[in-house]
């Protein structure tokens, strides 16, 4: 190659990088200070319930509450939102509030698996907790939980069964649905602090089973995948919360961006860093100018269908992460860019509940073909948003 040529060619890589590394900037602090103001509002509006929020309707200025002993997937997310407020202010109130709501969780830790929930249940709640005090008896709990998840790993099939609730009664023998790519990350846990460490290949086998079945060809999730117990073949793909089954519903792209990068992290195997930035590729190319997503990239009535929030508060706090992980500068600069561009926009009159509401986000989808949870205040949003804001302020 002739030397103007190989010149013009490194003029041209360093305009490319220079660009898309130049660094959007938020103010963190006062989104943190606005959350522990939320969060003060709720924890005197419910304290002393045995409560736990879990959605603000629209029409609504308070939680919805539901019982922390039940079988609810949301019951961690409060307890570990206390804890991250926790580990931001050091205000002893909100300390003592995060380890009650913690240990009201404690007759979960005790029964055997109803389904792969434990892990957003006792993960996000005692997970944190045990980071942020060393409590022994909250890393003993979280251990137990993980060798309990275990039980409903499959050797056949070579995933953990997300919905036994759903074997009979919808006739999927063994069923394995994204969001399950979250609650491996308590076994990679558990395998390096003292737990069994078959944790950490059960969850490997999970993380290899679900990148070969649970995708399309653009590298757009499946919510479902059901299997054949007897052979382990996979039988098919299908949606629960998604439009349809061939559509890319918003949150299980999130759950599987957020869980890939987590594999990747735990593993260090660079097909899961690849795999993760397939994921992630196929999100952020098809998202709204304001880089939060409708709750499905497919819905019909697109622009005129609910935004999902809670997923981009996923991917955001995802995406700080795996540009830190990176081993590609360009794409380093390109992920921590659109994460701060989803909290700039999360973080705007359009999405904060402010003083109408004690919730941090608004605009979330829960379960949209069941009718349920449509443009709310969703808790796991708000969880996910305060993770990405601590991410955040700990990288500047
Ligand atoms: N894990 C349930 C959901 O994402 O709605």
């Amino acid at each position: 190659m002739k030397p103007m040529k190989i010149l013009l060619l490194a003029c041209i890589g360093s305009v490319m990088l220079s660009s898309s590394s130049k660094s959007v900037q938020f103010d963190v602090d006062k989104a943190l200070d606005y959350c522990n103001h939320q969060v003060k509002r709720t924890l005197s509006a419910i304290d002393g319930t045995a409560m736990t929020p879990r959605n603000i309707p629209v029409n609504s200025e308070q939680w919805k509450l539901v019982p922390v002993s039940i079988y609810d997937w949301t019951v961690g997310f409060w307890p570990g939102i206390l804890w991250y407020d926790y580990e931001n202010t050091r205000n002893e109130e909100i300390g003592r509030a995060a380890v009650h709501y913690t240990e009201s969780l404690q007759p979960l830790t005790l029964l055997p698996a109803y389904d792969h929930d434990l892990g957003f249940q006792l993960f996000c709640s005692y997970g944190n907790a045990y980071r942020l005090t060393g409590n022994e008896k909250y890393k003993q709990i979280i251990l137990n939980a993980a060798d309990t998840l275990a039980t409903l790993f499959n050797p056949k099939t070579g995933t953990i069964l997300s919905w036994p609730r759903e074997v009979k009664s919808r006739n999927w023998p063994h069923n394995t649905i994204i969001d399950n790519m979250m609650n491996i990350e308590m076994l990679y846990w558990a395998a390096k602090n003292g737990g069994n460490k078959k944790l950490y290949d059960i969850a490997t086998r999970h993380a290899e089973t679900t990148m070969k079945n649970h995708f399309r060809e653009d590298g757009s999730s499946y919510h479902v995948v059901v299997y054949d117990t007897i052979d382990g073949r996979f039988i098919k793909g299908v949606t629960h919360q998604g439009y349809a089954d061939n559509t890319m519903w918003a949150r299980g792209q999130a759950w599987a961006i957020y869980g890939y990068t987590m594999v990747y992290r735990e593993t260090k195997d660079k097909t899961f860093l690849r795999f993760a930035e397939k994921v992630t590729d196929t999100y952020l190319k098809r998202l709204p100018e304001d880089h939060v997503p409708y709750w499905d990239f497919d819905a019909p009535d697109i622009p005129n269908e609910p935004k999902d929030a809670s997923a981009a508060a996923i991917v955001a706090s995802a995406l700080l992460e795996l540009s830190q992980l990176e081993d590609n500068p360009q794409k380093a600069a390109e992920y921590k860019n659109a994460a701060v561009k989803m909290l700039l926009t999360l973080s705007s009159d359009k999405y904060q509940s402010r003083d109408a509401k004690p919730s941090f986000l608004l605009h979330s989808v829960g379960h949209k073909p069941a009718g349920s949870e449509i443009d709310v205040s969703i808790i796991y949003a708000d969880y996910y948003y305060i993770e990405a804001l601590i991410k955040y302020k700990k990288r500047q």
